[in-house]
């Protein structure tokens, strides 16, 4: 796996002056034409029922999602390659995609394998085919013909683990900006209402990793519950945290999607651990999971509020925002692409 961002092992103790802020800017979404390359929410999976094909907006573009004959997810370029009839008003037929204008058929793989009228499929008819994974109630794609990196996992199978899934209104910014609201240590404080957290010393403690990065964070919540939660990032836009909420453990990942330059909805995951296959067991989980939604929907709408009318214009730091400038110098250097570009417009 290549190496997108290093630096040296050394504790940060320095942070941007102002004036060499506007060298952290991070692109836009779709700026010169390329997105990051990262796995973005689509859908839920039970939006996707076997033998439907639906149809969403991605990456200033559309795609259809559909279940293989295995039941897998598929993501592929929506527009038919004959004269571009949204495959998504089409049907699978003996496990293909069948365009519903010329009856055209594609298989898995995006290759048109059949003309309805029977002339040799045209060579090099092609639908884009996007990595995609089906994660706890969530239908993801990655931005790229191959993934960089892997999505990630919590601490527990997902068989013990009981899950609630929400989606968040649609915000009016990059889903990344949003994102950094991990590294914002100062908005832990004064927006979530967070007490008794080491503000410089999860700074310095954060660990790095080709694709992200891991803290503890320890304190009391602004809802009122003692945590110990591992807080990480992968890519540009998954956020997951998993950990203690008094004496019991939460995990939480939000994924931002990507419809189109500046807008995204959080696709937040709530996940408890059921201590055993009893009703008492998942009567106490379901308990869980109503103080999760309140827990995460209380931080996320706190969020959402700022961001809907927000201008990102990181510029004037202090001491305190040396890991939201390390997280933007991340995010400038992240790899950008759009190879599905010629395909899914
Ligand atoms: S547009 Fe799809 S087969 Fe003609
Ligand atoms: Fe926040």
């Amino acid at each position: 796996m290549s190496t997108i961002y290093r630096e040296p092992e050394a504790p940060l103790s320095s942070y941007p002056a102002v004036h060499e802020m506007e060298a952290v800017r991070v692109p836009a979404e779709g700026e010169g034409g390329v997105y990051t390359q990262s796995w973005f929410p689509l859908c839920l999976s039970s939006e996707i029922a076997s033998g439907a094909i639906v149809g969403v907006p991605f990456l200033g573009g559309r795609v259809i999602i559909y279940r293989d004959e295995q039941g897998l997810p598929r993501v592929q370029s929506a527009y038919c390659p004959h004269v571009g009839a949204d495959l998504s008003l089409g049907k699978i037929v003996d496990g293909k995609v069948q365009c519903p204008f010329h009856k055209y058929e594609f298989d898995v793989d995006g290759r048109c394998v059949k003309t309805g009228i029977g002339d040799p499929p045209p060579r090099g008819a092609r639908l884009f085919s996007f990595p995609a994974e089906e994660r706890y109630g969530v239908i993801w794609a990655f931005n790229g013909e191959a993934p960089l990196f892997q999505l990630p996992s919590f601490a527990y199978p997902e068989d013990e683990l009981e899950i609630e899934v929400y989606v968040g209104p649609p915000t009016n910014c990059d889903g990344w900006v949003f994102a950094t609201n991990t590294c914002d240590v100062q908005h832990l404080v004064h927006l979530h209402e967070m007490k008794e957290i080491d503000v410089q010393g999860i700074q310095e403690r954060a660990v790095w990793n080709d694709w992200g990065f891991i803290y503890n964070l320890k304190g009391i919540h602004g809802v009122g519950c003692r945590i110990d939660w591992d807080i990480s990032m992968r890519g540009s836009t998954s956020f997951y945290q998993q950990g203690m909420v008094d004496d019991w453990w939460l995990g939480i990942m939000v994924g931002f999607s990507l419809p189109g330059p500046q807008e995204h909805r959080a696709f937040v995951i709530n996940a408890v651990r059921r201590e055993a296959d009893t009703d008492e067991a998942r009567k106490r989980a379901r308990e869980q999971l109503g103080y999760a939604a309140h827990l995460s929907e209380f931080t996320v709408l706190q969020d959402a509020v700022i961001l809907q009318t927000m201008h990102f214009r990181p510029r004037a730091f202090t001491r305190t925002d040396r890991l939201l400038a390390k997280f933007l110098r991340y995010l400038k250097k992240y790899p950008r692409a759009h190879p599905s570009a010629p395909l899914i417009n």
